[in-house]
């Protein structure tokens, strides 16, 4: 099959002034100077700079996104931002679920796939994330709980250009633990096979992220494995070397 374009998404989290704009901009010269693959770039950075770094993309080829949004799209809603919010600002992807949030808000499945549904109401590509806790995987259980989480997460009728997937196993964020390619490639290949049976042949379309401790060393290898589309990264995203480094792999 043809593999989808593949996507290199930077999540910059909780960080980012707007001092951090020079990072922004030596990211964004690099794609413009086609340092990096064939893959899409994105970076995700804080709502406060999404306005800054659409402004600044303009014309360019670099795609900005929000990191969550609510899945309502105004209201009595305090400190939460809407999609429709999030696109206005300039922004055109969102991630939601992602495993800091399903933690930290207890997010389930439900909530994130309304979250997904709004991100489609508003325009917006959703980065939908799931992935096993290190307990989990002890147990046996990383198959059993994508499972879960993807049938939980996804909303009926998506399609390659409105979903994402990212599969990040909760233990290798930011510990510099990777899975084997070997593990990768049996979630991946689930997460494909699962894709499918729900979606038939827009199953091919989506994208499947890796996301958890990313860096140029490994991003290679990882890119190399069937049914990996693309990185999601977390620290490494933040140097521009470093993410174009990782971009180039893809
Ligand atoms: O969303 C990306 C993230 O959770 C991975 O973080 O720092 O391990 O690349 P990191």
């Amino acid at each position: 099959a043809i593999r989808p374009r593949p996507l290199v998404a930077g999540n910059w989290k909780m960080n980012g002034l707007v001092l951090g704009v020079n990072e922004f901009d030596a990211i964004a010269t690099g794609v413009a100077a086609r340092e990096v693959g064939r893959a899409e770039v994105l970076i995700c950075p804080p709502f406060t700079l999404i306005s800054r770094f659409a402004a600044a993309a303009a014309g360019q080829h670099i795609k900005i996104g929000a990191q969550d949004c609510h899945p309502k799209s105004s209201g009595a809603h305090t400190g939460d931002v809407s999609a429709e919010m999030v696109k206005d600002a300039g922004a055109s992807y969102v991630i939601v679920g992602h495993s800091e949030r399903r933690v930290c808000y207890g997010e389930s499945d439900a909530l994130v796939r309304s979250k997904a549904e709004a991100a489609r109401r508003a325009g917006l590509v959703a980065i939908i994330c799931i992935g096993e806790t290190q307990a989990e995987r002890e147990a046996g259980r990383t198959i059993d709980v994508v499972g879960t989480q993807l049938a939980g997460s996804l909303p009926a009728g998506a399609t390659g250009a409105n979903t994402v997937i990212a599969y990040e196993p909760v233990w290798a964020i930011g510990t510099g633990l990777t899975p084997t390619v070997d593990d990768v490639k049996v979630v991946h290949d689930f997460i494909r096979s699962r894709l499918v049976e729900a979606l038939e042949g827009e199953g091919h379309e989506l994208r499947i992220l890796y996301g958890g401790s990313v860096k140029p060393s490994n991003a290679a290898e990882l890119m190399a494995v069937d049914n990996v589309d693309g990185a999601l990264v977390g620290g490494a995203s933040l140097k521009a070397t470093d993410f174009l480094g990782i971009a180039a792999a893809y």
